[in-house]
């Protein structure tokens, strides 16, 4: 508390909570510091799944990197905005040449992503708001034709340009699945299933990668090498390499008849094997963004009517894990992750593009992170102290015999 000469009591101030209660609050003259919350300045909050259910792409978008949800005229601007910086540089393209044709689709984005530094070498002004924004700008809107050139790489075939009359999860079905030989048209279900699995994995606080990007930003580094940064720490399994690792257990698990082996083996602790796409660092509960996920896997797997075996282990290891003991004991539930994976293969996306998915999503929190955190006044790099427990030797002149 600040000493009482410090502040004048101005009265109160009402602070609206998200469940519709009303806090009042006193509100305090000259009381200034990081003791103190100026609950004026406080930002508008808003429910994961009212966003998923009820917004868009571009209303998640505008909220994270503005505070608050686009009138219709802003919410215009900013997409006509984004829609000019769909194109990547020719010369970039000729990157992608540069990799084994085996490279993995995470590999080429850390290397291409890294190297939009070198084509925006102005961006290393953060100091400039305008530049700053645009290099927010240009991160969300490359970063599908991005990942869509990776795909078409690895694939074999001919690039597919940006359209910028389709939504953002509509152009990048078209970048990821046209081809020049036929028609393709967007199916509207499995786009709307990609918008929400982009608003569900944009930002989720102070995980691994947007924690990298801050500790990269915080060295007033070029914005374009610190997104990269970012999505080298989200590629690992522990993180956003999840979904990826969820599709690749169920194909080691193979049938339904083999989930009770796999689950005794998750149990044991002599054993290393995890149930890939359960458990969260943050929730002991239900993740909220699972819940979704999950309406949204029914929905998609009725809709493509596939009869996949691997997505009825995937069915069955949901239940049998959510009704086990140690599961519940340990708050143990099925993550975005999981869902998430299932609905990817259920809309022909490859395994391999899982996590870059995710990368283009979590671009959007990482910006928007990276921006607050440039605009703090006090702009100080990020150094954590080393604890040294080693033993000290003293240094002795003579060499040993
Ligand atoms: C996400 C994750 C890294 C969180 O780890 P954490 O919060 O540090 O949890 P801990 O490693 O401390 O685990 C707590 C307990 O649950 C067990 N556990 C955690 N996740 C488990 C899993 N997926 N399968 C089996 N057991 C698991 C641990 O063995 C531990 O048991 P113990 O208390 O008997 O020792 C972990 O749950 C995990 O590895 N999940 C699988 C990977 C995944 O889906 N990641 C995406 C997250 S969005």
């Amino acid at each position: 508390m600040a000493a009482k000469h410090d502040v004048q009591d101005l009265g109160t101030v009402s602070l609206k909570l998200p469940d519709g209660q009303e806090l009042e609050l006193p509100l305090l003259k000259d009381a200034a510091g990081n003791r103190f919350l100026d609950v004026r300045k406080l930002q508008p909050t808003y429910n994961i799944d009212e966003l998923a259910e009820q917004g868009d792409f571009t209303d998640s978008c505008y909220a994270l990197l503005h505070g608050e949800l686009p009138t219709a005229a802003q919410k215009q601007e900013f997409i006509t905005d984004l829609t000019q910086h769909t194109m990547v540089h020719e010369q970039l393209i000729q990157f992608y040449k540069g990799f084994r044709h085996d490279a993995h689709p995470m590999a080429i984005m850390v290397g291409v992503t890294g190297a939009l530094s070198a084509f925006y070498a102005n961006a290393s002004d953060i100091g400039d708001p305008e530049m700053r924004q645009l290099s927010c700008m240009r991160l969300i809107a490359k970063m599908p034709t991005l990942a869509a050139i990776a795909y078409k790489t690895a694939k074999g075939q001919p690039i597919v340009y940006p359209r910028n009359d389709l939504s953002y999860a509509e152009n990048f079905l078209h970048m990821m699945f046209s081809v020049p030989t036929e028609r393709y048209e967007v199916d509207p279900l499995l786009s709307r299933a990609l918008e929400i699995i982009l608003i569900l994995h944009m930002d989720h606080e102070q995980n691994a990668s947007t924690s990298t990007v801050r500790v990269a930003g915080s060295s007033q580094a070029n914005p374009f090498a610190c997104i990269a940064s970012g999505i080298a720490a989200l590629w690992g399994p522990a993180h956003g390499g999840a979904n990826e690792a969820v599709l690749r257990m169920l194909k080691d698990i193979g049938s339904r008849d083999k989930i009770p082996e796999a689950v005794k083996r998750a149990k044991d602790k002599n054993d290393s094997f995890r149930l890939m796409g359960f458990g969260h660092r943050v929730y002991k509960t239900y993740d909220p963004r699972a819940k979704i996920m999950k309406q949204v896997c029914d929905q998609v797997l009725e809709h493509v009517g596939i009869k996949d075996e691997l997505l009825e282990v995937a069915m069955e290891l949901e239940h049998v894990a959510t009704s086990d003991e140690y599961f519940v004991k340990r708050g143990l539930y099925p993550n975005v992750d999981f869902y998430s994976g299932i609905v990817l293969r259920a809309m022909g996306i490859p395994v391999s593009m899982y996590t870059v998915l995710f990368a283009v999503a979590r671009t959007v929190g990482w910006v928007a992170q990276w921006k607050e955190m440039a605009e703090e006044p006090l702009q100080k790099i990020s150094r954590p102290r080393q604890v040294n427990s080693a033993a000290h030797f003293s240094w002795h002149k003579d060499p040993c015999p």
